[in-house]
């Protein structure tokens, strides 16, 4: 019995996730359930009283009976099967309006739950992992749930009803006919776990597919430029034949379930025929020819409803892999929430300050150690440095995208844990480095970051960012995903009108320029100014003439502060930032 505990059919967690699928999805609809499995217990009886009035008529053919007998037991099992075919409409029907409002909430919870976890987890998750439990999984669940449970209800009870009345009409036939029940189970049990595995390395590999076709088509004009099509098309063409290999190696597995149920039916049609003949013949078992034919009449019935719930086991075994990988996501939680008193005011004009600040990205690399620095509350604070210095890292922790190690943030006195996290990202209007357009209009990805603004103040963001003219040319034309019928400066624009429209209390802006030509940076620095006028802001930016009359500037080097200062001092200083400087200066600008 130790493979028992090895490849057990319904492992541990299988239970658990079966538990929280039911609690969650199927609990509060159960008099709908009781419903549904009632009228298929009825298409089930309704395989019972066929099989007792057939041999009601078999007995009146043989026997001699009435005409008029006969034709009653006609109307009889006539009248069964319209109710059964009443029957079969309603029940999938009702099953699947259930199945399907189960896995509307599934996805919605889903979604809820995604859209709650911390920013790492979607840097460390492949999107076709995503997409996969949101489309496929969730699908895939629908569809067993909904027809699949449905139906093994109506074969187990036809399969209970119609063994009762094998073994009310003879005892030891049926007795006879389930000593094969333990092979059966054998079968099941081991092939369960091969099924289980295959599934699970399908569904490992369908999420490496999507997200491969994800980042190809992202990626498209690299592939071109660099000509690595090929490679493309190979990755590609290798990971549909990985999936080819593992669906074949499913149905392998899969079809195993029905022939040793054929085979077992073989087996039992022989015992009866040949058991139940010498009984007849014998004629002492109080069993007759009619009985007999019933019997094996009784045994037809009861073997298809058997091949079919053999086919729903084999589902279900892959069903719980994927009800496994949907639950898997629940196990993730965000570490970035809410304090219980977290408050909802706070002073965004105070001063940000941060005091021995620890953190890494993963533990392999501290990037900040015992970090201390403040940002004046109402002034222009620059942070220039190397590339990789950190500089957008200080923005994220800020805003709380991440959390830290050690240390803390705060804001007016208050560390930024304390604030409602929604509350403190309300208070910054930010320029991120890596700007993200929507596949809508120039217009709706402006009104992004303020749905409720109006078209005045859409217009003038618009106009201050210099964006206005070319949102009046495009209209409602979408930008393609990811905005990629942009070029870098126009989306750049768009992202400094957002900027413009929120008009929060703190001003972040990485590199908010740098894909712009000279006269339009000049010019929309200026708006800028004007946006950032009593404002805090934090520049962060390469060009340092953009950062030149900032109150104070902070020079970054590999996580620390290496130099500080205003423009001035620093180039006084000759340090850094006076190389830096001169090195720009010297150039063509
Ligand atoms: N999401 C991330 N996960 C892991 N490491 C990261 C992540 N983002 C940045 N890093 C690493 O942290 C370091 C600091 O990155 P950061 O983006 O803050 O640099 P930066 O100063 O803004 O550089 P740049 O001037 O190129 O924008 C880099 O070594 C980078 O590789
Ligand atoms: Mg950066």
């Amino acid at each position: 019995m130790a493979r028992k505990d090895k490849h057990p059919v319904f492992r541990p967690q299988d239970k658990d996730n079966i538990r929280w699928f039911w609690q969650n999805y199927l609990r509060s609809k159960s008099p709908w359930l009781l419903l549904v499995f009632g009228m298929v217990s009825c298409q089930a009886l309704v395989y019972q009283q066929f099989l007792s009035l057939t041999e009601n008529s078999l007995n009146v053919i043989f026997e001699g009976g009435s005409p008029q007998e006969l034709i009653k037991v006609c109307a009889i099992v006539f009248l069964l099967f319209a109710v059964r075919a009443a029957l079969s409409y309603i029940v999938p029907r009702l099953s699947a309006w259930l199945a399907s409002n189960a896995v509307r909430k599934m996805r919605q919870d889903l979604i809820n739950h995604y859209l709650n976890l911390d920013l790492s987890y979607f840097e460390r998750t492949k999107s076709g992992d995503i997409i996969l439990r949101l489309v496929n999984q969730v699908d895939g669940l629908s569809t067993f749930v909904g027809q699949g449970t449905v139906n093994a209800v109506r074969d187990t009870v036809t399969i209970i009803v119609v063994s009762g009345y094998l073994v009310y009409k003879s005892p030891i036939l049926f007795s006879a006919a389930i000593i094969v029940i333990p092979a059966l189970a054998l079968v099941m049990r081991s092939v369960s776990s091969k099924i289980k595995h295959v599934q699970q390395s399908a569904e490992n590999a369908f999420g490496s597919y999507m997200s491969g076709i994800e980042e190809m088509a992202n990626g498209m004009r690299t592939v071109k430029i660099s000509g690595q099509e090929d490679r493309e098309r190979d990755r590609l063409f290798q990971a549909t034949d990985g999936i080819r290999d593992l669906l074949i190696r499913l149905n392998a597995a899969q079809a195993l379930f029905e022939p040793s149920i054929d085979l077992v039916s073989a087996f039992v049609y022989v015992l009866v025929i040949g058991g139940g003949g010498y009984m007849v013949i014998q004629g002492d078992f109080g069993i007759d020819a009619a009985g007999i034919i019933a019997f094996l009449l009784g045994l037809v019935i009861l073997f298809d409803p058997m091949r079919l719930l053999a086919g729903f086991f084999a589902q279900l075994q892959a069903s719980l892999i994927l009800l496994e990988g949907i639950r898997s996501v629940y196990s993730q939680t965000p570490r970035i929430v809410n304090r219980e008193n977290a408050v909802s005011e706070f002073d965004t004009k105070g001063d940000i300050v941060f005091e021995g600040v620890d953190f890494s990205y993963d533990s392999q690399k501290q990037l900040f150690k015992n970090l201390s620095f403040e940002i004046i509350g109402g002034k222009t604070t620059a942070i220039v440095g190397a590339t990789g210095s950190g500089k957008t890292t200080i923005l994220s922790l800020i805003t709380r995208l991440y959390d830290l190690d050690g240390g803390q943030i705060s804001i007016g006195g208050l560390d930024i844990r304390d604030i409602q996290i929604k509350k403190l990202r309300s208070s910054f209007s930010v320029v991120a480095q890596d700007i993200v357009i929507f596949n809508a209009s120039i217009w709706d990805n402006i009104a992004y970051v303020r749905p409720d603004a109006s078209d005045e103040e859409i217009w003038a963001a618009a106009e201050s960012a210099e964006i206005a003219d070319l949102m009046r040319e495009r209209g409602h034309a979408e930008l393609g995903p990811k905005g990629s019928q942009l070029s870098g400066g126009q989306k750049q624009r768009i992202a400094i009108a957002r900027a413009f429209l929120r008009a929060s209390p703190i001003v972040i802006l990485d590199e908010a320029t740098s894909a712009l030509d000279q006269k339009t940076e000049q010019r929309i620095q200026s708006a800028l100014e004007r946006l950032a006028d009593q404002k805090t802001v934090i520049i962060v930016a390469h060009r340092l003439s953009s950062v030149a009359n900032a109150d104070k500037i902070y020079v970054f080097d590999h996580g620390s502060i290496v130099e500080q200062g205003n423009h001035e001092e620093l180039v006084e200083q000759k340090g850094l930032y006076a190389g830096m400087y001169s090195s720009q200066k010297g150039g063509f600008r």
